[in-house]
């Protein structure tokens, strides 16, 4: 009997609604998703906590306490992402501890635990404190392809991981890659070894293979499928619910879950996939083989082409790729999954736009530290060379990461009470912690929700579903601007140019620039200023948005000296000045957006 292990309420929307399914779409069906008999109901962790708060002005731990309200058969799972909690860099311990203890007291059964880097050191902490809460540990690998990343390699190290004290384990491939054989091979591998827990296999229907590779691992002998009910599924989400059920009845491996009871399921969900259809993209629908020949994951694709675009470089992409492949191979193969397809991703759009580790993104130089984990295979000594100087050996930690951070939680707490109007709970001083901004925006009730779950669905003249049909048909922007005589035109300025975008199941915020025929004023008064073409005017080399301005008016500067930081898609990069010179005049303040190519500053 295989079991199934639903993601309807997690991975599934955050794969293709952008996570934006709302606590109160959830409720109503909860009782009937209850009865099924799954596993477990992914529920929570993941990109949900960060857009609930930043997006739905919604609190997390409710939604939590909710669910497992209503679940009361079926045993909730949250995603936990190791020392980076449900965000993304390392925290210390007492707040990954007090974290893990919260989430099992507002109803978090199972945590499905993983790092990006599978270093097993990263992930030893929570999965004692989930033991010592009574919860469930489900202790992934994230899955990849590479040469260290053999059968053996995932073997050995889910043995490891069951001596670590996990009650389950499980195959993430993100990416949607594993083949058939790959399935098979590791999941009778992990049985051959003796492994006596049970086996979850975890991906997306991305490559198009996931359902021969479920197929290959059922007859391995896998115990749990990840799957997700049909309206939210196939595309970069897992693979449908109810086809798994239909395929696996009456053979040994029967789910014997109540296939009419599903397809009730399904008619719900139908509802709520029409509900958000302006976050329906065709692209998100379609198969993408192609992340078989390179390995890149397709959220990363869509992200690589992005800064392309946003780089004027879209002619690059082929040589990105293959950059790409280079780079993840020279950093010892790190799997692509949040954060390190970002190091990697960004690393090799550098490398091609202005020379191999000519512009050393912060990120890389602190993966080069081993500031996330240890890499799965050594990083190549002339590459440390770049990256870290001549010294390198001496910048480099062998410890944990999280050793090095000082404990937070006193801190964050005493920092929460010099604010007016929140009431200090537990949980209000975790939000705070895990996101400072975003997090007391919220707790300070300053937060927006996009929409409310009865503003919903958009109307067809709503620019966001305006968006999104513009996205999948070019040419509608051109009928709805020329479907009213010319008076009656609103006009270009109604076509939206601020976006919101997932990368890799995490969102931002970007703006886009019309490149023909009209322009959208700048929203900076220096805008002029900041494209014209000036004596001694230091330009920006990347788009983004400015972090620091690291000099001041009148100070002299060197060659080389780092005179401002900028954020490109959440990598954080140094801006140097190309000449010596006195600042004579700032056109930038720490939190504008920069264009490639715009004067920040003029040095004489
Ligand atoms: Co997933």
């Amino acid at each position: 009997m295989v079991k199934l292990h639903e993601m309807i309420l997690r991975d599934a929307h955050q794969s293709m609604l952008a996570t934006r399914m709302r606590t109160e779409d959830m409720l109503p069906i909860a009782d009937k998703l209850d009865q099924v008999g799954f596993f477990a109901l992914e529920v929570w962790g993941g990109a949900t906590f960060d857009v609930s708060i930043r997006y739905l002005n919604q609190d997390p731990w409710e939604r939590i306490r909710l669910l497992k309200k209503a679940l009361p058969n079926t045993p909730t799972q949250m995603l936990e992402r190791a020392m980076n909690i449900v965000a993304y860099r390392n925290f210390p311990d007492d707040a990954v501890k007090k974290f893990i203890f919260l989430s099992k007291k507002n109803g978090v059964d199972n945590f499905r635990i993983f790092d990006a880097l599978n270093d097993l050191r990263n992930m030893e902490i929570p999965m004692k404190a989930v033991k010592e809460n009574g919860g469930h540990v489900q202790a992934c690998l994230s899955y990849t392809i590479s040469p260290v990343h053999t059968v053996d390699y995932f073997v050995n190290r889910f043995i490891k991981l069951s001596k670590m004290g996990a009650d389950s384990l499980c195959i993430k491939d993100m990416a949607g890659m594993i083949t058939p054989q790959r399935a098979y091979d590791i999941v009778n591998g992990c049985k051959n070894a003796g492994i006596k827990l049970e086996i979850d296999l975890h991906s997306h229907c991305t490559s198009g293979m996931t359902g021969m590779a479920y197929q290959r691992a059922v007859e391995a002998g896998i115990d749990i499928l990840d799957t997700a009910m049909s309206p939210i599924s196939g595309g970069t989400a897992a693979p449908p619910t109810e086809s798994i059920v239909a395929a696996l009845k009456n053979t040994e491996w029967d789910t014997h879950y109540d296939l009419e009871l599903l397809i009730e399921i399904r008619k719900y969900f139908l509802k709520i996939w029409e509900k958000y259809r302006h976050l329906h993209r065709f692209n998100a629908l379609k198969v993408d083989p192609s992340v078989t020949l390179h390995q890149v994951p397709g959220g990363m694709l869509s992200n690589l082409i992005f800064q392309l675009e946003e780089q004027g470089a879209n002619d690059k992409y082929r040589e990105i790729l293959a950059e790409t492949e280079r780079v993840r191979g020279e950093l010892g193969y790190p799997p692509l999954v949040t954060p390190t397809s970002q190091v990697v991703g960004v690393q090799s759009v550098m490398n091609v736009l202005h020379g191999r580790y000519k512009v050393i993104t912060k990120e890389t130089k602190e993966y080069c530290r081993g500031m996330y984990g240890k890499s799965p295979a050594p990083i190549k000594p002339e590459i440390m060379k770049k990256v870290l100087g001549p010294k390198w050996k001496e910048e480099i930690i062998d410890c944990r990461p999280s050793d090095l951070l000082k404990p937070m939680w006193d801190k964050c707490k005493s920092e929460l009470k010099e604010q007016e109007d929140i009431e200090i709970t537990d949980e209000n001083v975790m939000t705070y912690l895990l996101y400072p901004q975003v997090g007391l925006k919220f707790l300070n009730k300053k937060a927006k929700s996009e929409f409310k779950s009865d503003e919903l669905p958009l109307s067809i003249n709503h620019p966001l579903t305006r968006g999104m049909v513009k996205q999948s048909f070019p040419e509608y922007k051109q009928i709805w601007l020329e479907d009213k005589p010319p008076e009656q035109r609103s006009g270009p300025a109604e076509i939206p140019t601020e976006f919101e975008v997932e990368v890799d199941g995490e969102p931002f915020e970007v703006k886009v620039k019309p490149t023909g025929g009209f322009l959208v004023a700048g929203k900076n008064e220096n805008s002029n200023e900041k494209t014209k073409n000036i004596e001694g005017g230091i330009k920006s080399n990347m788009q983004g948005t400015i972090l620091k301005i690291k000099t001041k008016l009148g100070e002299k500067i060197s060659q080389g000296d780092v005179i401002a930081t900028i954020e490109a898609m959440k990598m954080e990069q140094e801006i140097k000045a190309d000449k010596a010179g006195t600042i004579k005049e700032i056109f930038v303040k720490e939190g504008d957006s920069v264009s490639t190519g715009d004067i920040l500053m003029q040095v004489l």
